[in-house]
Formats: C-alpha cells, structure tokens, sequence
C-alpha cells in the first residue's frame, strides 16, 4: 500500500493522487481540483486550525489521548522532578541538556541580562496604580524593542541568541517591577547571587530587609512550574508569536504578541479565572450547585477542558502534587478543598466526561499560586515567565524552517458582490444586523 491519498473529485470525475507525509497531506494539493480553467481551485477550511499542521516542529511533542508531554524528547514528568528552569529553558531554546560548562556559561549569561535599562521603570510608573500586570508586561515587553535596535536583525543568529537571553533574563525583572509598581513599593534591582527563580522572588518580596533569602521550598515549586510552563506547541500564544514573527518583525513585538494573545481567559488568564470561580462557588457544600450551572451552559468551568489533552493534563496531575509541598511552607489554602470536590464531581458527571473535560495546567496552579501570596492578576505573569522559552524557541524555529514564510492565511468570501455607490441622499437606512459595529459612542 503507498503513502498517498487518492481524492476522486465528482464535480468533474478527476482524480488527484496526494502524498501522506508525517501523517499528513500538503493541502496546496487541493488546488489541482478545478471546475473550470478559471476556478482557483478547491482550498482546505479549518476555523481555528482544529486538524491543520501550520508547521513541522522539534521542540515539544503532546499525545492529547495518552496525557503525554515532552520537550525535545524529555517526559514532563523527569524535567518537573530533576531539572530547573533555567536548564529547560536550555533544553527548549537549543535542543539538548546542557553540560556543567554550558550550563554555567548560560545561567551567567541570564544572570547578564536581568537588568533592566533605568528609563523602563519610569516607563512602568507611568501606568495606573491598578493596571492589570499583564498589559503593563506587554506594554513593556513590546516597548524593549525600542531599546535594542539591533534586534531587528532577527536573520542575524548572534543578534537572535543575544535577544534571547535578555528576554529570558528580563521577563522576570518586568513582572516584578509590575507587582511592586501596584503595591507602591519601590524596585528591587536583580540580585545576582540567587537563582533565577530566587532573584524573582527577591524582586518581588524584599522589604526592608538588607538581603532576601527565599524559602527553598517556595523557591523549588515555582521554579518547577515555571518548568511545566516552559512550551506547549502550538498553543495561541506560540501560534500568536509565528505569525507575528514571521514577518521579520523583531523578537520583543513578537513576544509581546504571545504575551497578548496569553491575556486572554481562555488561555493563559484562566489560572485567574480559576480562583474567581472557587471564591464564587466558596464553600465545598456550594460545589454541586455550582455544577449545574455549568452544565447548563451559564458559566464556562474553568481550568478545565483543553483542545489536546483528551484524558488529563499531565502537568496538572504534577501540579496537584506540589500544592501539598508549598501548603506545608503558606498553610493550607482553603480553596483546595473546593477544587477537590469540583474535581470530584465533575470526573463522576456524564456531561463533563462526554466532553472529555478534565482539568487542565491551571486548576491547580491557580491555588499554589494565590498559596504562595500571589494577587490573582500576578497569575498569567507567572504563566508567561515560562513560556518566554517555548516563544523564543518556537520563533526562532521558525524563522530557521525553509518551509515557512510570511504567515497568511486565506478565507471563504461570503460577503456582497459588485455593488454599485450610492449617494448619501438616496441611500435607506442601514439594517441593524447583528456584524455591524454600534455607531454610538
Ligand atoms: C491553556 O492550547 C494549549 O496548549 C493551552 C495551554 C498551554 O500550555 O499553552 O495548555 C494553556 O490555555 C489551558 C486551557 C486554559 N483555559 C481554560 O481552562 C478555560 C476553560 N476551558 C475552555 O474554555 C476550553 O476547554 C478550551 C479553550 C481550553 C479548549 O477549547 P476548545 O478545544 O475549543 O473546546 P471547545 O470550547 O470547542 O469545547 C468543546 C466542548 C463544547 O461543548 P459543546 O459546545 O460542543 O456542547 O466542551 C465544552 C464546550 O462548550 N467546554 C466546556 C469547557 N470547555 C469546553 N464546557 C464547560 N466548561 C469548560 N471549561
């Protein structure tokens, strides 16, 4: 039997051979199918790329049925319990665990970067007292473009490896200056001696002491969520920094792209979404209540669900884990109860089950972080802290892949046709329909 498709087009009897490559066909073929010498041929329609491959990958493979995740071949699990993060963001960024030398040479050359330059944090101090951390992030992520004129020569690798390393460096530094600006705390500046995840905390916790000194235990969970953070394929935000970057736009817009594209609630801001949800439902006893409300469709359940993982989410059931580790350090945070029994009920419940909704990387997360002392709109930060080496991994494999060029989708026009100009005197009223924008202020 060959590797190919035979497509029988019965508009016209032709037949079109096309070839099964890695499980898929190029669907460039379809364009042979024609009706006449002037039909532009037959194109492939997928809303939301449910079952379309935008391109090849290396760096993060998902068996959505077998709840299996790995970074360049390495099991979630493994990397969650004897990695870090700064050594993932290794293994994701360039493809291979690291030696001791390299490792050393690529934690200093993070460690290079954690600084900021001054006028960033009056660019930080300019947004409100209450802005959400995530806009001030991606206010200022995009903003660094302008910093680093040299990183407009994304063709460039040394100019690609430099952006990467102050990417990963200062993602940390913003998000802090963000939390501190909402607090009205002055900045911490990076301290160099502690690790990565250890200066994060530094930057964000130290008060009046002279030296911060992390407890190891918060210290290690976050910089294990941080691992299980790291990448996700071609998720939204991943998708969102492609197509951005692949117009030779520089890094810090293309991150900043991810970074807008994770905002939103159905991707990486439902960890907050989460602990809302909980806080509303409040009690264990409100949980089945609450349940039924979702199952009528009033609510979305969220942190559940996911468009690949079909049985469970491998890193929920690692984060679930670590919660008890850092509830040992914060005390119980009493919404675990509540999460438990959502859980609970909801894999019992045919409604969930039959829409294969189990919960995902943020149901858990949410409860650690908000453990850990974290306002609930620090939460997406932390999640893009992360995932800032998947991006960058992701951009630059895309810009490297021969096969890719500027990203542009095409569509099915349904729209009106021809239609001739008229005179504001002699035009009707415009009929309220549902597309058209309000013309109120
Ligand atoms: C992340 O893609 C990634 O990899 C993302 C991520 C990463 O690491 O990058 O894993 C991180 O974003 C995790 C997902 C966080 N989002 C949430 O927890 C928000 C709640 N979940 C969803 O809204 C939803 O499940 C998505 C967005 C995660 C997945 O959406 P899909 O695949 O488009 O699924 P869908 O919305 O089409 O839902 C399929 C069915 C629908 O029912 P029907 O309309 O067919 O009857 O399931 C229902 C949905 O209504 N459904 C839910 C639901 N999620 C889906 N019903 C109730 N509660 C939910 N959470």
């Amino acid at each position: 039997m060959a590797d190919t498709l035979t497509i029988t087009d019965n508009r016209t009897g032709k037949t079109v051979e096309v070839p099964i490559e890695n499980g898929a066909i190029p669907t460039k073929a379809l364009l042979q199918l024609k009706t006449s010498d002037d039909d532009i041929g037959l194109r492939g329609y997928d809303p939301s790329f449910t079952n379309t491959a935008a391109c090849k990958s290396r760096i993060t493979f998902i068996d959505g049925e077998k709840g299996i995740l790995q970074y360049r071949g390495y099991p979630i699990e493994q990397l969650a319990e004897k990695s870090n993060y700064l050594e993932t963001a290794y293994l994701i960024v360039k493809g291979e665990l690291p030696d001791a030398a390299h490792f050393t040479r690529w934690e200093r050359n993070i460690t290079m970067h954690t600084m900021v330059h001054e006028n960033i944090k009056t660019f930080i101090s300019g947004f409100r007292y209450d802005a959400h951390p995530m806009g001030i992030l991606l206010g200022t992520v995009g903003a660094l473009s302008t910093f680093y004129p040299d990183a407009h020569d994304v063709e460039n690798l040394e100019s690609r490896r430099l952006q990467t390393r102050r990417l990963i460096g200062k993602l940390p530094t913003i998000a802090a200056y963000a939390y501190r600006h909402s607090r009205g705390y002055p900045y911490v500046s990076p301290d160099n001696e502690l690790s990565y995840t250890g200066n994060f905390l530094s930057m964000l916790f130290q008060m009046r002491e002279r030296r911060y000194v992390p407890n190891p235990v918060i210290e290690r969970a976050l910089d294990t969520l941080f691992v299980l953070h790291g990448d996700h394929e071609q998720n939204c935000s991943a998708n969102a920094v492609r197509a951005v970057g692949s117009s030779l736009v520089d890094p810090y817009s293309a991150v900043a792209a991810g970074i807008a594209a994770l905002y939103g609630p159905l991707h990486g801001g439902a960890n907050e979404a989460v602990v809302r949800m909980l806080e509303s439902i409040g009690s264990v006893q409100n949980v089945a209540k609450s349940v039924a409300r979702f199952k009528k469709g009033e609510e979305r359940l969220m942190g559940f669900g996911h468009r690949v993982y079909k049985n469970f989410d491998p890193r929920g059931t690692i984060i679930k884990k670590l919660a008890y580790d850092v509830f040992e350090v914060t005390g119980k945070n009493p919404l675990i109860d509540v999460a438990l029994e959502l859980e609970r009920i909801a894999l019992q419940d045919d409604y969930f089950l039959k829409r294969k909704l189990y919960p995902n990387v943020d149901f858990y997360s949410a409860i650690i972080y908000q453990a850990m002392g974290f306002p609930m709109k620090m939460f997406p930060v932390l999640f893009a802290i992360g995932r800032t080496s998947g991006w960058l991994a992701q951009w630059a494999e895309m810009l490297r892949d021969p096969e890719q060029r500027i990203a542009r989708p095409r569509q099915l026009y349904l729209g009106e046709m021809d239609r001739d100009y008229v005179d504001i005197a002699q035009r009707p009223a415009p009929t309220d329909r549902e597309d058209m924008v309000s013309d109120s202020i």
